[in-house]
């Protein structure tokens, strides 16, 4: 049997990867640096596409990636000056999507009415952010808060990236669920974890491990285990975010852009504030810490999540294959989660009936 669709879906978990990410929520789409003044690339949220583009005045803008003209990507044009201008006949378009001009003459027809969506998008901490919902609410909604990286001092951080042929709600469940620790017995990021709480309230599903973090050969000798007690963490699925907390010093966020029903993209965030030199056990400067982290980056997280990567990619490749075969799931956690998905999921669906139908459309 082939996947279900939500509609079709009969158990949670099929709910789970079926379901969207609710569009009324920033996502992180892009680098800072990915889209320089003059550039546009193509983005996707849930297989609509967009055209993000930077004008020469450095201001960014998001549309539909679709010409009103002949439908094509307008991510194939370029940026002229403060506008985006489609590739076959040079029809031009602002920031909030308005055609501004054409490049070849109008027949004595009138171009002024002429625009396609646009979409509100901002900066913050390094990354770009767009709002793919209605953009009435976009700036009373929350994205989240993270005063470490936006204070005098920053704290040392790790961004990084990748797209995974994956659902969403399968990297949602890697990133929380700490009972893949034999998939990183090589780098040991957490070892021995027991979970001490799990507790969902609202949009937001909380849950600790006993554990021992960051336990590697190499990684163990730069925390500043007099700073930071690492046997313990806090994670929470902060819908449609996810972050973690150690000691209140090792931080982490994941934001995840959910491309299509089995592509998403993911950002990780890693920032730290315990960082000291190995052996002299002082703390480590700024500007080494910044470089240590660029080494960090490329010889111990980039191959640890590209082992998780792998993972979500087999595992969406067997839930294709043995969508309606019973999965035998031991921690609890994973159940919260793909609850809070599906019933977020529902909720944008069919707000108004979302609170009455839950109870009687989730089985296990
Ligand atoms: S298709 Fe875009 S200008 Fe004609
Ligand atoms: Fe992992």
């Amino acid at each position: 049997m082939s996947a279900p669709n939500f509609e079709d879906a009969r158990t949670r978990r099929q709910m789970a990867r079926a379901a969207g990410l609710d569009p009324n929520h920033w996502y992180a789409v892009a680098h800072t640096g990915a889209v320089r003044s003059g550039k546009v690339i193509e983005t996707r949220f849930l297989d609509r596409s967009i055209a993000l583009f930077r004008g020469a005045d450095g201001v960014l803008g998001a549309i539909e990636n679709r010409c009103a003209h002949r439908q094509l990507k307008l991510s194939l044009g370029e940026v002229d000056g403060c506008k985006l201008v489609c590739a076959y006949h040079g029809w031009a378009y602002d920031a909030s999507g308005r055609l501004v001009s054409v490049a070849h003459e109008t027949f004595g027809k009138s171009i002024e009415r002429i625009r396609i969506a646009s979409f509100p998008v901002r900066e913050r901490y390094g990354l770009i952010w767009l709002f793919p919902g209605d953009a009435t609410l976009a700036y009373s909604t929350a994205m989240p808060e993270i005063p470490e990286l936006e204070r005098p001092a920053p704290w040392a951080s790790i961004a990084i990236d990748f797209i995974w042929a994956a659902h969403h709600s399968l990297i949602i469940e890697n990133v929380s669920d700490f009972s893949h620790a034999h998939l990183h017995r090589k780098y040991r990021p957490f070892s021995n974890a027991k979970l001490t709480d799990l507790e969902t309230t609202g949009t937001q599903v909380r849950l600790s491990y006993d554990v021992l973090v960051g336990d590697g050969r190499f990684s163990k000798h730069f925390v500043d285990r007099s700073l930071v007690k690492v046997d313990r963490m806090d994670l929470c699925f902060d819908y449609p975010y996810q972050r973690s907390d150690t000691g209140g010093r090792i931080k982490h966020w994941c934001f995840l852009l959910p491309m299509d029903g089995r592509t998403t993209h993911v950002y990780f965030l890693f920032y730290f504030d315990a960082v000291q030199i190995p052996l002299l056990r002082r703390p480590m400067p700024r500007g080494l810490q910044q470089l240590l982290m660029r080494a960090a980056r490329r010889l111990l997280i980039r191959p640890l999540l590209a082992q998780d990567g792998r993972m979500v990619e087999a595992e969406q490749q067997a839930y294709d294959r043995h969508a309606d075969v019973p999965a035998y799931e031991l921690n609890p956690a994973v159940g919260e989660f793909q609850k809070m998905i599906v019933r977020q999921w529902r909720r944008h669906l069919t707000p108004a009936e979302a609170a009455p139908a839950e109870a009687a459309h989730e089985p296990v």
